[in-house]
């Protein structure tokens, strides 16, 4: 990992953990749901909404001319080439119920162009507030947790895979499609629907899940969890390969991915 991008990740890392810090103290004082958005599952809390002005200010503080693209507010457009990709709450279900089970996602990505999609990510961390678990990764530097490096389990056929999904909110027809994906089930060990697609991708990372996939997810849900899974070894991308970007993002250990790329499609990704 370059110099640079050691230092933005030290600032990442102090960004997440000072908004991690707050959304704690919010939770403690209590929550309930601001508003619905694209769907009446889909719920956002003036938590989110304030963490994330939280981590805006702080961004624009330290770096002024870098982009901002978060999950609850416009994009800020930038100037130096850089992108800050933040979801201030990722897991807002888990949140709003007091399950220790939602992070604050935060990466950087370079050439995006005043967006999220096509750069590339260099930086990120994911931290779970409750736990105070922190994961983080640079490009070509690795992943880890507390210092420690992360490793994706070796591959297993995929039988005796334990597979993380997740169930996106924004349209009614992401609900019927994530209903059709999970005619896995009878091919797999177990599936995991843990609340955050955020944490997900670091379970990869760190081996607790052997792999996981989602459709429709957003590069403020994915971007810094999915350089923290590729740094851990997790191949990832659609169901017939490509960039993470892709509708149906999915992560496996390389030796998993092709089985489980070929199982998804055949319970059906073209529904
Ligand atoms: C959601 C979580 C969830 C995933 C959804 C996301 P949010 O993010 O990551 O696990 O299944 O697709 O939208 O809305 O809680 O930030």
């Amino acid at each position: 990992a370059s110099a640079a991008s050691a230092a933005l990740l030290d600032l990442a890392r102090d960004i997440a953990v000072r908004a991690a810090e707050f959304a704690l103290e919010a939770r403690r004082a209590g929550v309930s749901v601001a508003a619905t958005k694209s769907t009446p599952t889909d719920i956002v809390t003036a938590v989110d909404r304030d963490t994330e002005t939280l981590i805006r200010s702080l961004i624009l503080e330290a770096r002024p001319d870098d982009g901002i693209v978060g999950e609850e507010d416009a994009t800020h457009i930038g100037t130096s080439g850089l992108d800050w990709v933040v979801d201030p709450i990722d897991g807002t279900v888990n949140f709003l119920y007091d399950i220790p089970a939602w992070s604050v996602s935060i990466a950087v990505v370079e050439g995006a162009g005043g967006g999220a999609i096509g750069g590339t990510t260099i930086a990120g961390v994911v931290v779970n507030p409750v736990t105070g678990e922190l994961f983080e990764a640079t490009a070509g530097g690795g992943a880890r947790l507390a210092g420690r490096d992360l490793a994706v389990n070796d591959a297993v056929p995929l039988s005796a895979a334990l597979v993380g999904t997740g169930f996106g909110y924004a349209a009614e027809h992401r609900r019927e499609q994530a209903a059709v994906l999970l005619g896995l089930l009878p091919r797999i060990r177990d599936i995991r629907r843990a609340g955050s697609a955020a944490l997900d991708l670091c379970a990869v990372a760190a081996g607790r899940i052997d792999a996981y996939y989602e459709r429709g997810l957003n590069a403020w849900d994915y971007s810094a969890g999915a350089l923290i899974a590729r740094e851990a070894g997790a191949r990832l991308g659609g169901p017939r390969g490509g960039h993470e970007n892709s509708e149906l993002l999915v992560a496996a250990a390389p030796g998993l991915y092709e089985e489980l790329a070929r199982a998804l499609r055949e319970a059906g990704v073209d529904a």
